[in-house]
C-alpha cells in the first residue's frame, strides 16, 4: 500500500525538516525491477554504494549476475554481490546456507533447495521461502548482513551450512569463471554471548575483469546455542572430505573448507560483517553496525532511512501517478548501488583518500550516470573522482572499469578521462587534485599498457589504458591489428577532447592544441563510399593502403575482436559528440542529418533488433543513448522529444522484465532518469539539451545550501508532450540547450508550456560543438564552458 498522502510538497520551510523525515519515498521502489530479461540487476539487501549486497545464488546452468535468477534452486545466501552487469558473474562469496536434517557431506552438490514460494523483495528487505520449509529473511547495513531463519518444526535437524569456496560460477566457457583459491575457518566461543562465532577468510580470483586474486575477511555471529563440525575438502573444487568433524579452524590453499553449526531452536539469527583488511576489522564492523540485541525490523528500517535521506527525498514532485512515481524513484535507487564504497577497506594501500570499487563499467555510465551523480551526490562523486586518482598514483593506471581491487576490463576507450573531463567543466575543485587527474589522463592518452592477453582479444590490454594506442600515434587511426578498432577510435576522439579540455583548464596550451588536433582523428575513419538505405559515409575500418570493405548496418560480431563493439558502424557513426558540427557536415548537412536521423528509428529497416521493432536504434545499449538527442543540434528539438519520450515510454516499465536491456550497473536507469527529467548531458562539456519532462513539477536538491532546480510544466498530458516554449529561470528562451552554469551551478528554474503538436520553438543558437572549430575559438568556448560566461558560447 502506498499513501499518497505522505506526498504533499514540501511548501513551508518550517515544516520542511519534520516533514522530509516522515516522507517515506522508499514504498514507491521497486527492487524487483530489472531482475528478469537480461536486466540483471540485484534486488537483495544493499544501503546506497553498500559494500555489503546480501541475497540469494540461484543455480540453473546459466550465469546469474547478480545470483539472483527467477528459477532454479537455491545454492546459498551470499554477503556481496554486484547489479545489471554482464559478461560473467562477480562475487557469490561469504555464504551461508539452511540446510535441514543429517548433513552426511556438506560439499556435496545435492545441498540446494527449492522456491515454496516467490522471492519477497523490497528497500532493505529480502525474504526467500525454501522448498525444505525454512523461510529465510535478509536485511543489511554498509558492512555486515543479518539472516533470521525460521525453521519447519518437523523433527529434521536445523544447519546452517559456511561454505568459504562457495562463488557464482559461470557457465560460458570463456574462461571467465571464479576460482575459489584458499582460505580459513575458525570457531570460537562467544564468551560474551554464550554462543559460538565463526571467523576466517575467503581468496578468490577471476571473473569477468579477470581479476588477480583478492581477499574478503568475515566473522558471523549466531544468536543460539548450537554444536558444530568443520570440514576440509580433498581439494579446492571436488566435494570430497578428507575431514569432518569438531575442530576448531582449518586454513588451506589447495582445499574446500567451511562448517555446518546444528541448532535446536526454529528461529536462528546470524550477524555477518565483512572486510577486505583483516578479520578483527570484519568483527568490528558487524560490533558497529549491527550490534548484539539489534532487531531484523531495526536494520530494515535503517536501510530505508538511508534511501530516504540520502537519495530519494533529492527528488520529489506533487505527482500522483504510481506508475510514474514507481519509475522515478526505482530508477534513482538502481543507479545507486555501483560503484560501492569501500573507504577504509583497502587491503593495497593506506592513504587518506577516499576508494571505490565495483566500477562496471565508465564505457557504460559515462554519459548518464556519473553527471547525474555529480547533481544528486556532490559529495559521494568528488570521492568517486579522488579515489580514481588514488588509484592511478598507486597503480599506474585509472582503468574504465575496476572490481575486487583490480582493474578492468576496458571496452572501448580509456572513459574515465571523460568523466574527468566532465567533473572539470562544471567547476568540480574541492579536494580534487586535478594534477594528478590530468596526469592520469595523459597517462591514457601517451602508453600503452601491456599486453594482458585476454582470451577475448589478444591484441592489446583489455585491463587498463588504451590498448590500441601503438597505432593511433602512428597513424591517427587504427588499423585492424588492434580489435574494436573502429569504436575504439572514435572513443579514443572523445578521450583525447576531454585531455584537451582539461588541458586548457590548467593552462597548457601546447597539450590543449595536442590533444585538440588528435581529438580529430576518428575523420581518419571516415569512409564516404560507405552506403546503406540511401545514405553515405560512416566510420569504417581502414589500414595504411585505405579503407576495408564494410556494411554500415552490420558490425559482425559486435565483440572484442571485431571492427566494432557492441553497436553498429551506422550508430558509432554519430558518436564523436565534441564535433557534432562536422559530423552534420559529412551526413550532408542538416536536413540531412535528420533524415539519416529518422532513419535511426524507423521501424523494420534493419533485421537485427527484432525487440524493438528492428529499429537500427538500439536502447538497450550506450552507444546509442545520445542518438534520440541530437536533433538539438539542428534545431529540431520536436523529434528529439517525439523520439526520446517513445523509447522511454515504450522500453521501460517498472516491472522485473522492464529494462530494454542489461542495466549496466544503473545506466539504463539514468537514461531513464534525464528523459523524466527533461534534459540530457553531453558528458565532458556544459551543455545538456532539451527534452520534455514527464512531471507537473519536479524539484531536485543540488546537493546542499538549499540549492535547487524547479521545473514544472502547464499543459502536459501523457499525449500532450511538445515543447511549446520554456523559460529559464524566468526568461522567455529559444535555445535547445541550456548549460550547468544557467541551472545547475547556483539552481534555477525551467518552466515548460507542453502540448500535443508539434511546435518549433528553438530558433536560436545551436549547441556548441567546442570540436569543430579552430584551436582559438575552441579554446575561447572551453574557457567559457567552466567559467560560466554562457553568453561567449
Ligand atoms: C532443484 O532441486 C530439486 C529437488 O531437490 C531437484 O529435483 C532439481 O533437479 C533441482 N534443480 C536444479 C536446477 O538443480
Ligand atoms: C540439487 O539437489 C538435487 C538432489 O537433491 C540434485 O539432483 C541437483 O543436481 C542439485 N542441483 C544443484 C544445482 O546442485
Ligand atoms: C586467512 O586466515 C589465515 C588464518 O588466520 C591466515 O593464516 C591467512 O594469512 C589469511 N589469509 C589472508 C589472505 O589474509
Ligand atoms: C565452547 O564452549 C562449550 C561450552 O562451554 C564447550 O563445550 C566447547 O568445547 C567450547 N568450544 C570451543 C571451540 O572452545
Ligand atoms: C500514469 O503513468 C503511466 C506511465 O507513464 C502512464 O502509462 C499512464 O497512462 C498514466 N496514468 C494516467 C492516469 O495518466
Ligand atoms: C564512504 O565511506 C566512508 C567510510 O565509511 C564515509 O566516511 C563516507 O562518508 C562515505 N561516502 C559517502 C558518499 O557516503
Ligand atoms: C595541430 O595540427 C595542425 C595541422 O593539422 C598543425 O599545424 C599543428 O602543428 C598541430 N598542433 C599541435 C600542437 O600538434
Ligand atoms: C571511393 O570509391 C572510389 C571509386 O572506387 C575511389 O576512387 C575513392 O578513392 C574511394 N574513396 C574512399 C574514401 O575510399
Ligand atoms: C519545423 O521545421 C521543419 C524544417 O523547417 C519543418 O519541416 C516542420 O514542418 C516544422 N514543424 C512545424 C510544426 O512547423
Amino acid at each position: 500500500m502506498y499513501s499518497l498522502l505522505l506526498l504533499l510538497p514540501l511548501v513551508s520551510p518550517l515544516v520542511k525538516s519534520a516533514a522530509i523525515r516522515s516522507v517515506d519515498l522508499a514504498g514507491y521502489v521497486l527492487t524487483d525491477t530489472g531482475t528478469i530479461n537480461g536486466g540483471n540487476t540485484f534486488p537483495g539487501v544493499s544501503r546506497p554504494l553498500g559494500m555489503v549486497k546480501l541475497g540469494p545464488d540461484l543455480y540453473s546452468g546459466t550465469d546469474a549476475y547478480s545470483g539472483y535468477l527467477p528459477n532454479g534452486n537455491f545454492t546459498g545466501f551470499t554477503m556481496l554481490h554486484e547489479s545489471g552487469t554482464g559478461g560473467a558473474p562477480k562475487y557469490g562469496v561469504v555464504s551461508q546456507m539452511p540446510v535441514l536434517g543429517a548433513v552426511q557431506n556438506p560439499l556435496s552438490d545435492a545441498i540446494n533447495d527449492t522456491r515454496a514460494a516467490p522471492d519477497v523483495t523490497e528497500i532493505g528487505y529480502y525474504k526467500a521461502s525454501l522448498g525444505s520449509g525454512t523461510v529465510l529473511e535478509m536485511a543489511a547495513t554498509n558492512k555486515a548482513g543479518m539472516f533470521q531463519y525460521t525453521f519447519p518444526t518437523n523433527g529434521l535437524a536445523r544447519n546452517v551450512l559456511v561454505d568459504v569456496s562457495h562463488v557464482l560460477s559461470s557457465y560460458r566457457g570463456q574462461g571467465l569463471e571464479q576460482h575459489f583459491l584458499g582460505g580459513s575457518i575458525n570457531v570460537h566461543n562467544d564468551t560474551k554471548a554464550g554462543y559460538y562465532y565463526y571467523t576466517g577468510n575467503g581468496t578468490y580470483d577471476n571473473g569477468w575483469n579477470r581479476a588477480a586474486p583478492w581477499t574478503v575477511h568475515f566473522c558471523g555471529y549466531f544468536d543460539s546455542p548450537a554444536t558444530y563440525k568443520t570440514f576440509l575438502g580433498a581439494d579446492r573444487t571436488s566435494a570430497n572430505l578428507v575431514e569432518y568433524g569438531q575442530k576448531t579452524s582449518y586454513s588451506s590453499t589447495t582445499a574446500r573448507l567451511g562448517a555446518v553449526f546444528s541448532f535446536w531452536k526454529s528461529s536462528v539469527t546470524s550477524r555477518v560483517g565483512v572486510s577486505f583488511v583483516s578479520e578483527a576489522q570484519a568483527c568490528a564492523n558487524v560490533k558497529a553496525e549491527i550490534p548484539l540485541g539489534t532487531s531484523l525490523a531495526t536494520v530494515r528500517q535503517g536501510t530505508r532511512d538511508a534511501w530516504n535521506s540520502q537519495v530519494l527525498q533529492k527528488v520529489t514532485t506533487s505527482e500522483t501517478n504510481v506508475t510514474k512515481l514507481n519509475q522515478l524513484y526505482t530508477a534513482l535507487y538502481f543507479m545507486h548501488l555501483l560503484p560501492t564504497n569501500k573507504t577504509g577497506e583497502n587491503p593495497l594501500w593506506q592513504s587518506q583518500e577516499p576508494y571505490y570499487d565495483d566500477i562496471f563499467t565508465f564505457w557504460d555510465t559515462h554519459r548518464c550516470t556519473t553527471p547525474l551523480l555529480h547533481i544528486l551526490q556532490p559529495n559521494y562523486h568528488e570521492e568517486l573522482i579522488r579515489s580514481m586518482i588514488d588509484i592511478y598514483r598507486h597503480e599506474g593506471y585509472v582503468s574504465d572499469a575496476r572490481s575486487s581491487f583490480f582493474n578492468g576490463a576496458v571496452q572501448g576507450g580509456s572513459n574515465c578521462d571523460n568523466v574527468f573531463a566532465d567533473a572539470f567543466v562544471k567547476g568540480v575543485r574541492g579536494k580534487v587534485d586535478w594534477e594528478g587527474a590530468y596526469a592520469a589522463m595523459v597517462k591514457n592518452a601517451e602508453v600503452a599498457p601491456p599486453n594482458n592477453n585476454d582470451p577475448r582479444d589478444r591484441t592489446s590490454s583489455t585491463k587498463e589504458g588504451r590498448g590500441a594506442l601503438p597505432d593511433w600515434l602512428k597513424y591517427g587511426y587504427i588499423t585492424p591489428t588492434y580489435g574494436r578498432s573502429v569504436s575504439r577510435a572514435v572513443e579514443y576522439s572523445v578521450n583525447d577532447f576531454a585531455v584537451a579540455t582539461v588541458a586548457n583548464g590548467l593552462g597548457l596550451q601546447n597539450d590543449f592544441q595536442k590533444y585538440l588536433n588528435r581529438s580529430h582523428n576518428w575523420r581518419n575513419h571516415w569512409n564516404t563510399n560507405m552506403t546503406a538505405l540511401g545514405f553515405s559515409g560512416f566510420l569504417g575500418p581502414r589500414n595504411a593502403n585505405g579503407f576495408l570493405a564494410q556494411d554500415p548496418l552490420s558490425c559482425g560480431g559486435c565483440y572484442w575482436a571485431d571492427y566494432y563493439y557492441q553497436a553498429l558502424p551506422w550508430e558509432y557513426s554519430f558518436n564523436a559528440h565534441h564535433d557534432l558540427d562536422t559530423i552534420i557536415k559529412y551526413s550532408g548537412g542538416a536536413d540531412t542529418f535528420v533524415k539519416r536521423l529518422e532513419m535511426t528509428f524507423q521501424p523494420g529497416v534493419y533485421s537485427g533488433n527484432g525487440a524493438f521493432g528492428n529499429t537500427i536504434f538500439n536502447p538497450g545499449n550506450e552507444p546509442s543513448f545520445t542518438t534520440p538527442y541530437l536533433y538539438n543540434f539542428v534545431n529540431r528539438q520536436d523529434l528529439a522529444v517525439q523520439r526520446s519520450r517513445f523509447i522511454a515510454k515504450s522500453y521501460y516499465k517498472p516491472t522485473p522484465g522492464g529494462l530494454p536491456g542489461n542495466s549496466d550497473a544503473g545506466a539504463m536507469e539514468s537514461w531513464l532518469l534525464w528523459n523524466m527529467i527533461g534534459l540530457y548531458p553531453m558528458t565532458g562539456q556544459t551543455t545538456f539539451l532539451i527534452g520534455s519532462p514527464w512531471f507537473k513539477d519536479l524539484t531536485i536538491s543540488l546537493g546542499g545550501g538549499g540549492k535547487t532546480l524547479s521545473i514544472t510544466t502547464s499543459g502536459g498530458s501523457e499525449d500532450a508532450y511538445y515543447v511549446q516554449s520554456l523559460k529559464v529561470n524566468g526568461e522567455a528562451w529559444d535555445k535547445s540547450w541550456v548549460s550547468w552554469y544557467d541551472v545547475f551551478a547556483e539552481g534555477g528554474s525551467l518552466d515548460f508550456v507542453l502540448g500535443a503538436e508539434p511546435k518549433n520553438w528553438t530558433t536560436g543558437a545551436t549547441p556548441p560543438s567546442p570540436g569543430s572549430v579552430s584551436v582559438d575559438d575552441a579554446r575561447r568556448m572551453l574557457t567559457a564552458m567552466y567559467k560560466g560566461s554562457v553568453s561567449e558560447l
